[in-house]
């Protein structure tokens, strides 16, 4: 299969319309058969649940080209999964878990030629969603929905690729306690668009979302959860029920342990001990593995020693093993890797 003719090399996070999409439809309390189709438009009524009341769901992920030229995903059963518990929480009609990584399997095949070539440094992000389309105008669920999935070519999230960032506490909330802060609903992200916005404006390029309920303890930020270094090589992520379980960062977790041999710990993590960490990193399918060099809060400065230029080394070994074993040039563990083709 030949591949576009595109600028693997200089994409930003960007959408590009590709060839083929997947749709199927859930009607009279059943989901059609499903299938690709050529149309990028959605049409819908004026009314539709997701138009008036925000009711979608949406998921990511990735393919990659292998270094011995295999397109793979990585871990869509957990997508799957998270989308399931999503919708659930909306009141939708979860979308079969194996139907999903079927779709998943179709669209990118059929999209095969806008996977970036190996080393490219770009990847055919994954968009999974779902939405309320039939009229509602009382405050209810809808009854019919569309679950959809597009691909898109992408580089890096942030300009700049691997160079470190600079991030502020923000000060507006994310997630309430026993809110939507753990699913990965489109109005999570609707209400964040004022908070980076301002971020963007004030100069930073990402916001650290604290927890609403006290505003001591760090959550994670607008598209992306956080991994820490200690000084003493200790990878600690916070733990929290308001914050999205990501799929990166349990990998890295489990990466950290069981490949280089960390100690990891996830559990409350108090902004006031941030200031004592050796390094910081923004972990999630679009983010990867991003280094945070800088963290302001009003003003104050916490610069953490690993400094502005490149990655600290323990967030370097994790992005090197976590790539490798997406890339496929490190042995995955059992069940993370589904070969497309
Ligand atoms: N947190 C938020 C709010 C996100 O939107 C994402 C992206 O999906 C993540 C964390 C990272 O999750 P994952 O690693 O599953 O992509
Ligand atoms: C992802 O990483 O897949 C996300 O959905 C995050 C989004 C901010 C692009």
């Amino acid at each position: 299969m030949e591949k576009k003719n595109l600028d693997w090399e200089n994409m930003g996070f960007s959408y590009m319309q590709t060839d083929k999409r997947y749709v199927a439809n859930y009607k009279d309390g059943k989901w059609d058969e499903g299938g690709l189709i050529d149309d990028a438009n959605i049409v819908m009524n004026e009314c539709a649940g997701v138009l008036q009341y925000s009711q979608s769901v949406f998921e990511g992920l990735k393919a990659y080209t292998t270094e011995d030229g295999r397109i793979v995903t990585f871990r869509p059963d957990l997508n799957a999964s998270r989308m399931v518990d999503s919708a659930k929480r909306l009141e939708m009609p979860p979308f079969p878990e194996d139907r999903f990584v079927d779709a998943v399997i179709q669209v990118v095949k059929a999209n095969a030629a806008y996977v970036p070539p190996y080393g490219s440094g770009a990847t055919l992000y994954i968009r999974p969603y779902m939405f309320g389309i039939n009229p509602v105008i009382g405050v209810k669920p809808a009854d019919e929905y569309q679950f959809r999935i597009f691909t898109t070519p992408v580089g890096p999230y942030f300009k700049g690729g691997a160079k470190p960032i600079t991030i502020c506490v923000s000060d507006f909330d994310r997630a309430a306690p026993h809110g939507t802060g753990h699913i990965k609903a489109g109005l999570n992200y609707a209400m964040s668009l004022h908070a980076i916005v301002t971020a963007h404006a004030n100069g930073f390029d990402e916001n650290m979302y604290l927890d609403s309920a006290t505003r001591t303890k760090v959550e994670e930020t607008g598209g992306a959860n956080f991994i820490f270094v200690t000084k003493d090589n200790k990878v600690v992520t916070p733990h929290s029920s308001t914050i999205l379980p990501s799929i990166t960062r349990r990998s890295i977790m489990y990466v950290a342990e069981h490949y280089l041999g960390l100690e990891v710990e996830e559990r409350d993590v108090y902004f006031d001990e941030v200031k004592d960490f050796a390094e910081c990193g923004l972990c999630g399918t679009a983010a990867v593995i991003s280094p945070v060099g800088k963290i302001v809060n009003h003003g104050e400065e916490i610069c953490l020693p690993s400094g502005m230029e490149k990655m600290g080394p323990i967030t370097q070994k994790l992005y090197d093993t976590l790539t490798g074993i997406q890339m496929g040039h490190i042995e995955a563990p059992e069940g993370w890797i589904q070969v497309i083709e």
